[in-house]
C-alpha cells in the first residue's frame, strides 16, 4: 500500500496540509479549521443538494468554534462550474470585505470544490481555502492537489490555477446520501489509485470493493484514506503535472473524449466515463503487446462484480464516431507539441505515459469498442 493510512498529509513544505478521513469529521471541521487557517471570517460555498443535508452540522460546528461565516448556495451540477458564477461568488465575497487571512470553505463535489478553489486563487490573489468533500470521486481525487478551475466555452476546465488548500475534510459518512450512480462512479477513481501503481490495493479492491460500494463504513474509510494516501504521493513528488502526476490521468485521454462527445452531462458522468476509458487504455496497451490480456480480464471481472461501466451507454440518437473522439482528444489539455498523451499500462499498477502512440492504433481499438 501506497503511504501511511493515519494522520494523512500532503507533503508541499509550507503549503504542506492534512487530510481528516473518517465518519463524523463533519462534526468537528469548525474546529480543524481554526487550527489549520486560522479564525477569519469563512465563506463556505455548497450547492442546493448538499446544503440540504450537511450545511446545518457544518455551520454548527462553526459556531461552536467561534468563527464568523456567510454562505454561498449554488445550483447543483456542472452549469454551475463557469466564469458567470465565479463572478457571482467572487463579488459577493468581496461585499463582505474579506482580508488575505479570510477563507472559502468547499461543502460538495468537484464541481463546488473546483469553482471554490479558483474563487478562493484569485480573491485578493489568494485567500486561505478548505475542501470538505462529499461525494466519494471528490474525496479520492478532486479535493486532494490543488487542481482548480471552471469550463470555458472553449473546453472543459480550461481556466484553472494550481491552489492548494490548507486542509481536506472528508467525512466518510456523507457518502451514505450519494446516489448509487454517482458512488459507482467516484468508484472509478478508487481502482484507478491500484491499476497505475499499486496491485496490491487493487488486490485489496477485489475483496472488499463490494463493501465499499454497498456502505460498509470500515471499508469505506480505508478505501479513501488509501486513495488520498495514494495521490499525495504523486502530487508530493509532481504537483505541477510534469513527471509522474500525469499517471492520473490514466483513461482520461479516452475518457474526456467520450464526455467531449456527450456533452459533459448526465449522459455520461466523469467516473464513467473514466471506468471506460481505463478498460479502452488497458485494451490498447494488449494491442501494443504491452499489457497481459490475464490482467484485463481480471479488471473486467472487478467491473463485472462492482457495476462499473466497460461500454459506452448505447442512448438513442448517439453515433459513437472514432474520428470524432480523436478529434476531441486533440483539444485536451494534456496535448503536447502537437502529440495526444496516452498512459498505458504493462499490467496492473505498471502504468507509464506514452507520447508516441500511434493515433492508427487507437482510432482501430475505438472502431471495435464503439463502432457499429
Ligand atoms: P458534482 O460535484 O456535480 O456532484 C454530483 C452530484 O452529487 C451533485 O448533484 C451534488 O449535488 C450531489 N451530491 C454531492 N454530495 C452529495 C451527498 N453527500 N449526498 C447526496 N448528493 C450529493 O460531481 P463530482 O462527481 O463530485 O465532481 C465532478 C467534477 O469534479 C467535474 O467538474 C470534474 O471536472 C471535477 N474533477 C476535478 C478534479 C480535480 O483534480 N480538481 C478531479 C476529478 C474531477
Ligand atoms: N485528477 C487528476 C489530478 O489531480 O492530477
Amino acid at each position: 500500500m501506497t503511504g501511511s493510512n493515519d494522520g494523512l498529509r500532503l507533503d508541499l513544505g509550507d503549503r504542506s496540509y492534512d487530510i481528516a478521513v473518517g465518519d463524523g469529521t463533519l462534526k468537528s471541521a469548525g474546529t480543524a479549521i481554526r487550527n489549520a487557517a486560522g479564525p477569519g471570517k469563512c465563506w463556505v460555498v455548497t450547492d442546493e443538494t448538499v446544503a440540504a443535508t450537511y450545511l446545518a452540522p457544518l455551520e454548527d460546528s462553526l459556531r461552536e468554534a467561534g468563527l464568523a461565516f456567510q454562505t454561498i448556495v449554488l445550483p447543483p451540477g456542472e452549469g454551475s462550474k463557469n466564469f458567470a458564477t465565479v463572478e457571482n461568488v467572487v463579488n459577493t465575497v468581496l461585499d463582505g470585505a474579506p482580508e488575505r487571512s479570510s477563507t472559502m470553505i468547499a461543502l460538495g463535489g468537484g464541481v463546488i470544490g473546483d469553482l471554490t478553489g479558483f474563487a478562493a486563487s484569485i480573491i485578493l490573489r489568494g485567500i486561505n481555502f478548505v475542501q470538505i468533500p462529499t461525494t466519494l470521486l471528490a474525496q479520492v481525487d478532486s479535493s486532494v492537489g490543488g487542481k482548480t478551475g471552471i469550463n470555458t466555452r472553449h473546453g472543459k476546465n480550461l481556466a484553472g490555477a494550481f491552489y492548494q488548500p490548507k486542509l481536506v475534510i472528508a467525512d466518510t459518512g456523507v457518502l451514505d446520501t450519494l446516489p448509487r450512480r454517482e458512488l459507482v462512479a467516484g468508484y472509478a477513481e478508487v481502482v484507478k489509485y491500484g491499476l497505475i501503481r499499486d496491485v496490491g490495493f487493487f488486490d485489496w479492491l477485489e475483496q472488499n470493493g463490494a463493501a465499499v460500494l454497498d456502505g460498509d463504513g470500515e471499508a469505506r474509510a480505508y478505501a479513501v484514506r488509501a486513495s488520498c494516501a495514494a495521490k499525495a504521493a504523486v502530487v508530493a513528488e509532481d504537483e505541477r503535472e510534469n513527471g509522474v502526476r500525469a499517471l492520473l490521468n490514466f483513461g482520461h485521454t479516452f475518457g474526456h473524449a467520450l464526455e467531449a462527445e456527450t456533452g459533459f452531462g448526465a449522459e455520461l458522468l466523469h467516473g464513467e466515463a473514466v471506468a471506460i476509458g481505463m478498460i479502452m487504455a488497458l485494451e490498447l496497451s494488449a494491442t501494443l503487446d504491452l499489457c497481459p490480456v490475464a490482467d484485463i480480464d481480471r479488471v473486467r471481472q472487478h467491473y463485472a462484480a462492482t457495476g462499473l461501466p466497460m461500454t459506452v451507454p448505447k442512448a438513442q440518437n448517439r453515433r459513437w464516431e472514432p474520428a470524432t473522439l480523436i478529434r476531441h482528444m486533440g483539444h485536451d489539455k494534456k496535448v503536447q507539441d502537437g502529440k495526444v498523451t496516452f498512459i498505458l499500462a504493462r499490467g496492473i499498477g505498471k502504468a507509464f505515459v506514452a507520447r508516441d502512440v500511434d493515433l492508427g492504433d487507437v482510432e482501430r481499438l475505438l472502431d471495435d469498442a464503439v463502432g457499429a
